[in-house]
């Protein structure tokens, strides 16, 4: 089952808001479905989030075709800006459009020429997410001891990604080298990330997992014990404080309060050396009904205050190690981060 995939000018979004019940694909024609699909959840999840924003700019491309270099230039423009502001936090998506909008500048020849090279961008791009997980996987998969019991939150599996998945990715790996794990997945208040779609993949891959509520993991830890903590990231700052999922900076305190190694898995895609620290990454706050209503009704007293981050920060010195398709970084993050960003082909 793929998360995403291209086929005849036509870019197909695997639905995941109605995981696990339904498996459905909504066909994006243009730019704007593309973002649609982004705004409204159907796709997310740090890398596919870029991934989907790097076809909805063919899409763009493909739009004006007819046009002049210049027009189709200011095509572009407006496309990025629109699909940059779908969603605010995971850095992955301003990755791939400047990559995509670099890409068309460079390109030599008509619009035709233009929109080749951005199919082959955007293709290199899904190619290199996936390439990229499994290396995490390899690397971090090493950091798993035989029958280890893992905690993991949200999903940062192959649906958060272009295939494989990153925190997934690890246990996957782990699964396929014969260990025999078994993984805890954290409901993921108010959202559901966990409960709809990690279990489903886990289930699907064979993989034993249980399904406790955000509230229950630091018990977990004390009364079950644990051997790791691994998560995704929607942002690593450049000093390796970390954005993601609203829940994953208490699992690091309860992780290191209770001596558990607390693990970050994610892409070279996913830094952002342009943000010192965690303080400066924009955190992305949703609509309230998400908190105050269940299965469309309402369960709090109309006219309760309400606060909703979708993410948080995990200040760098609660994070153990950060699993990246480069290698497995360690403290002090901030000189480690800069070399696996300025090498090349790591
Ligand atoms: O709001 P979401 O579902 O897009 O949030 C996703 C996460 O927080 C993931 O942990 C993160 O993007 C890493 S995915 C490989």
């Amino acid at each position: 089952m793929e998360t995403l995939y291209w086929k005849d000018g036509v870019l197909y979004v695997l639905d995941q808001t109605v995981i696990p019940h339904d498996v459905e694909y909504v066909s994006c024609r243009t730019y704007s479905e593309a973002a649609d699909t982004i705004r409204s959840m159907q796709v997310r999840g740090a890398p596919a989030i870029g991934v989907v924003a790097a076809y909805g700019m063919v899409l763009a491309a493909l739009a004006a075709l007819s046009k002049n270099r210049e027009e189709l230039q200011n095509e572009l423009i407006r496309a990025s800006s629109i699909l940059i502001e779908t969603r605010p936090t995971a850095v992955n998506l301003r990755w791939a459009l400047e990559r995509m909008m670099a890409r068309a500048a460079a390109a030599e020849g008509d619009s035709e020429a233009v929109c080749a090279v951005m199919l082959n961008e955007a293709e290199a791009i899904f190619g290199e997410d996936i390439s990229s997980n499994e290396r995490m996987g390899a690397y971090g998969q090493e950091l798993v001891p035989q029958q280890a019991r893992i905690l993991t939150h949200c999903n940062a599996g192959a649906l958060a990604t272009a295939g494989f998945g990153t925190a997934l990715g690890v246990i996957r790996a782990a699964h396929r080298a014969g260990k025999e794990i078994g993984v805890y997945a954290t409901e993921t208040r108010p959202y559901m990330q966990g409960t709809r779609l990690t279990t489903f993949e886990l289930m699907r891959e064979g993989i034993e997992v249980t399904l406790i509520t955000d509230g229950m993991a630091a018990y977990l830890m004390s009364a079950r014990g644990l051997d790791l903590v691994v998560v995704g990231a929607d942002r690593i700052a450049a000093n390796g404080d970390v954005a993601n999922k609203i829940g994953t900076y208490g699992l690091a305190v309860s992780a290191r309060f209770h001596g558990v190694p607390f693990y970050v898995a994610a892409p070279r895609s996913t830094i952002d050396m342009r943000v010192p620290d965690g303080a400066r990454i924009p955190i992305e706050e949703r609509d309230h009904v998400e908190i105050t209503h269940f299965r469309g009704g309402r369960v709090a007293p109309e006219g309760v205050g309400v606060w909703n981050p979708a993410f948080d920060i995990t200040p760098n010195e609660l994070i153990t190690a950060i699993i990246t398709e480069a290698g497995v970084l360690r403290s002090p993050y901030g000189p480690a981060l800069e070399e696996i960003m300025w090498t090349e082909g790591t």
